[in-house]
């Protein structure tokens, strides 16, 4: 019988999931299909109910389930219980057990362009749910400074508090990162700024920049936020969010199927999406 995927979440008509993972189900000759399945808020819990009932194989949770979500599942894995938000669901012989791919989709995109976090300073921008997942990932990897700064510092400390993985961190304001930009090996920005149809703003300035410095941004549209453009100039690496996208999705499918995807594809299917 064919299996059931999806994708849960308000709104969903954007999503690209479904068309790069039936893609991979056609490619690898799975009988699968993988639904958008727009659930508002207040029904989530009906939504879960009616999944677990037709035996859903497993699904994605995106905007604004992904917290709750978790008291509705049977088995939480630990990475993404000290996150506090689940993208991937397992079905796992009746139970649901829930995982985070968005920080180690991230951690594995960005390791395919740096060798290495070990040895590097890192700066984190913006503290909201995405850069809560990739800063208890990348505190995991051990670098050498793993520093978050926020609009609303607050935020940052609860974040730097959080973290499960001892790591020398600070949670600072903008203006103070931006004094010490040049200290920094890696940024990584996280905020929606910059994002269609803001693509002239950017989150900090980044007149203190060294050239060495690697600048990632989570955003893929635009593929190239201000910036990316501003960080390319200055003559930094550069690397937009398409691959922490394809690579959550790659983790998300090889649990499912056991199958590790060719990234090459997936990520032609979203460059294609994308238009
Ligand atoms: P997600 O869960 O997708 O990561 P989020 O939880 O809405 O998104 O978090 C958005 C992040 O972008 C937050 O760090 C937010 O800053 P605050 O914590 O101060 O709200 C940041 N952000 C969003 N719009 C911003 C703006 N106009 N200026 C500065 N920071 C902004």
């Amino acid at each position: 019988m064919k299996k059931l995927f999806g994708v849960i979440g308000d709104p969903i008509s954007h999503s690209m999931s479904p068309a790069m993972h039936n893609d991979l189900f056609h490619a690898y000759g799975i009988d699968a299909h993988y639904q958008p399945l727009h659930v508002k808020k207040e029904n989530l819990g009906d939504a879960i109910r009616g999944l677990r009932a037709i035996g859903i194989s497993g699904f994605n949770i995106t905007v604004p389930h992904k917290e709750a979500i978790m008291p509705l599942l049977d088995e939480l894995d630990p990475l993404a219980r000290a996150i506090g938000a689940v993208n991937t669901v397992v079905n796992q012989n009746g139970k649901l057990k829930g995982y985070n791919t968005d920080g180690s989709g991230y951690v594995k995109g960005l390791l395919e362009e740096i060798s290495s976090v070990r040895d590097k300073k890192v700066l984190i921008v913006g503290a909201g749910g995405a850069a809560r997942a990739i800063y208890f990932t990348l505190a995991k990897e051990g670098p050498q400074l793993l520093d978050i700064c926020n609009r609303t510092v607050s935020k940052a400390d609860f974040i730097v508090e959080d973290c499960p993985y001892l790591v020398p961190a600070r949670a600072l304001d903008i203006q103070e990162a931006e004094k010490i930009l040049e200290t920094y090996d890696l940024i990584v920005q996280t905020t929606p700024i910059g994002m269609l149809p803001d693509i002239q703003k950017s989150p900090l300035s980044i007149h203190n920049l060294k050239s060495g410095t690697f600048v990632s941004d989570i955003i893929y549209n635009p593929l190239e936020t201000q910036l990316l453009r501003e960080a390319s100039n200055k003559g930094a690496g550069i690397q937009n969010g398409l691959d922490m996208f394809v690579y959550q999705g790659a983790l998300a499918f090889e649990k499912w199927t056991g199958i590790e995807p060719e990234i090459k594809r997936m990520r032609d299917k979203v460059l294609k999406q994308l238009g």
